[in-house]
């Protein structure tokens, strides 16, 4: 399987997280393998199942998101003493003392296309209207996320287009970026519709393995490709706690929960937590 892979290696062990960050900086994208022990793999689809699909009802070409997974899950937290994972989170902060940022669980079903290319990046709106206008303003890789099933063109996972982590990015060769900004389109394309498709300049199907994380940067435009399986994935984000968000949002019930059951070791990262409340739009603009 050659098509739509790197010339160069995106491929790095949890002991060599210099050369995983040179990558990430170079390609704007990297993995790192073995983060997360198989049994936790396989414990996290059953989290996911039992709070996205408890009831498995799940249609074929659809999908679920739960936009505060940490808050549910007690696998997640393990990571937490878990070295190769500290490790990881040193390489993206620093020394930093950091907080919960965000965290979400994906449930996909067979049958699904390929989503839109775009980056989660917000820091382009200049008026936040919804909570990851307010939230996606870092620059902190928003892609530290678990393909559980792993990641692979034949069966799903992510596709990124490389070196689209620059500022300055203006979209692939023979596109250009949607009005919006936060997608691309062929030039000559007649409306402002994303594209959808593998067969860009500069993308790259990323084949992982269940365990790895996929890490790619805040401006890093990615699309899920189709998916030919019943498919988990999840992300768990932090932040620096010098990055304080003023939330306009009150924090979520199940946000106060998590505080209430979590283990004291765990609680320094929930000081700045802000939970997510995706009904919230801005009244002003
Ligand atoms: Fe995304």
């Amino acid at each position: 399987m050659t098509l739509f892979q790197p010339d160069y290696n995106i491929y790095f062990d949890s002991s060599d997280l210099t050369s995983a960050s040179n990558c990430l900086s170079k390609y704007g994208y990297c993995v790192i393998k073995s983060v997360m022990p198989l049994t936790w793999v396989e414990e996290l689809k059953l989290e996911i199942d039992e709070v996205i699909d408890p009831s498995g009802n799940l249609p074929n070409a659809s999908n679920r998101y739960h936009m505060m997974f940490a808050e549910e899950s007690r696998v997640l937290w393990r990571l937490m003493d878990h070295s190769p994972y500290l490790n990881f989170l040193k390489m993206i902060h620093g020394n930093d003392s950091i907080c919960l940022h965000r965290s979400a669980a994906i449930l996909r079903s067979s049958g699904e296309g390929m989503g839109n290319w775009h980056k989660d990046h917000r820091g382009h709106i200049t008026y936040p209207k919804t909570a990851n206008d307010i939230l996606n303003r870092l620059s902190i890789p928003s892609g530290c996320w678990f393909y559980l099933n792993g990641s692979h063109p034949d069966r799903s996972g992510i596709a990124v287009i490389e070196k689209s982590h620059f500022e300055d990015w203006k979209g692939p060769e023979g596109y250009q970026l949607t009005a919006e900004g936060s997608s691309f389109r062929p030039i000559d394309a007649t409306d402002d519709s994303a594209c959808n498709w593998m067969d860009v300049p500069g993308c790259i199907a990323i084949c992982s393995e269940p365990g790895d994380i996929i890490c790619f940067a805040s401006r890093t435009f990615h699309a899920n490709m189709a998916t030919n399986e019943r498919r988990y994935s999840c992300g768990f984000g932090f932040r620096s706690k010098k990055d304080r968000i003023k939330a306009p949002w009150s924090l979520p019930l199940t946000s106060k929960a998590l505080t209430a059951r979590l283990d004291f070791k765990y609680q320094t990262y929930l000081d700045g937590y802000t939970g997510f409340d995706g009904s919230w739009t801005s009244v002003t603009n």
